[in-house]
């Protein structure tokens, strides 16, 4: 039996091919676009969403990171983030939850909550933990490692499991307007076009609701010492210049915020009007 949960006929309206946006049927252990034909594997209960051959060589370069070293992921977050900011990752992760507004979501109908490049799972306890009485939640998950996903069910063992599915989050493999809520937390400097993958984040989210990213960007106030300094640029070795992508969020982005969530970590946050 699957470790994940499955996809089920109910959540096939707010899947769509990441080919070409077409709606999805299962046949057999895939999934079938019934615009494009393309069929996408399910395997150990694990749809793969995304073609090898469209990953960007940057992307490519990132997962080989995420894959090999899946079980060191999580512990090293919470040792070095101490060590390199002076703030802990309860600490570091508290604003990103606060920064989804949960107490604002419907108690008369689930709720969808997407997050991309889910990892092992961090933060699916902390939302789930956040939400108000009467708030029933859909939670997804996405990411392109599958080593990271495989670790996600023991991670989260004895809390409510996400749907994950595996796919690229520059074409995501959902609905437009699906989700209540849409976050992505680390790994967005490592992108191969973090502006596609906001604009996809952009286009899933319903319109109006906050869409949530954070990664590296250190605090022009905060002082780093050399140490610091020597540990947080080994970790962002990927990217020169680690900062908030304001400058890459798509046309029509409103209710822009951008600031700290932690001495080493941005946090921006944005919505959409109504899409065409
Ligand atoms: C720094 S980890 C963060 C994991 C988790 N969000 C957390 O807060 O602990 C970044 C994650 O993004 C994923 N990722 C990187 N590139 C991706 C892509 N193009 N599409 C989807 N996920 C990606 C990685 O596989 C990894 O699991």
């Amino acid at each position: 039996m699957s470790r994940f949960p499955e996809i089920t006929r109910d959540h096939l309206g707010l899947l769509a091919c990441p080919a070409c946006r077409g709606p999805l049927g299962h046949a057999g252990e895939a999934l079938v676009c019934g615009g494009c034909a393309a069929r996408w594997p399910i395997r150990g209960g694990l749809a793969r969403l995304y073609r090898e051959a469209e990953v960007r060589p940057r992307d490519r370069l990132m997962r080989l990171f995420y894959d090999g070293l899946p079980s060191l992921h999580d512990p090293a977050v919470r040792l070095l983030l101490p060590v390199i900011q002076g703030v802990s990752e309860a600490e570091t992760r508290r604003p990103i939850i606060d920064a989804l507004a949960l107490d604002d979501l419907p108690t008369d109908r689930p709720v969808r909550v997407l997050e991309t490049g889910i990892g092992c799972g961090a933060n699916v306890g902390l939302v789930h933990d956040a939400l108000p009485p009467g708030v029933t939640v859909d939670y997804w998950g996405l990411d392109l490692s599958v080593g990271m996903l495989r670790k996600l069910p023991g991670r989260l063992r004895g809390r409510p499991l996400p749907t994950v599915v595996q796919a690229d989050a520059h074409d995501l493999p959902f609905a437009t307007g699906a989700f209540d809520r849409v976050f992505h937390v680390g790994g967005l400097g490592g992108f191969g076009d973090p502006g596609r993958a906001l604009a996809e984040m952009a286009r899933v989210a319903r319109p109006g609701t906050p869409v949530v990213v954070v990664d590296e960007q250190l605090d022009p106030g905060f002082r780093a010492g050399l140490v610091r300094r020597a540990l947080f640029r080994a970790v962002t070795f990927y990217d020169r210049h680690p900062h908030a992508p304001v400058d890459a969020l798509p046309p029509g982005a409103t209710a822009v915020h951008s600031g700290q969530a932690s001495p080493c970590f941005y946090l921006l946050r944005f919505e959409m009007g109504e899409q065409p």
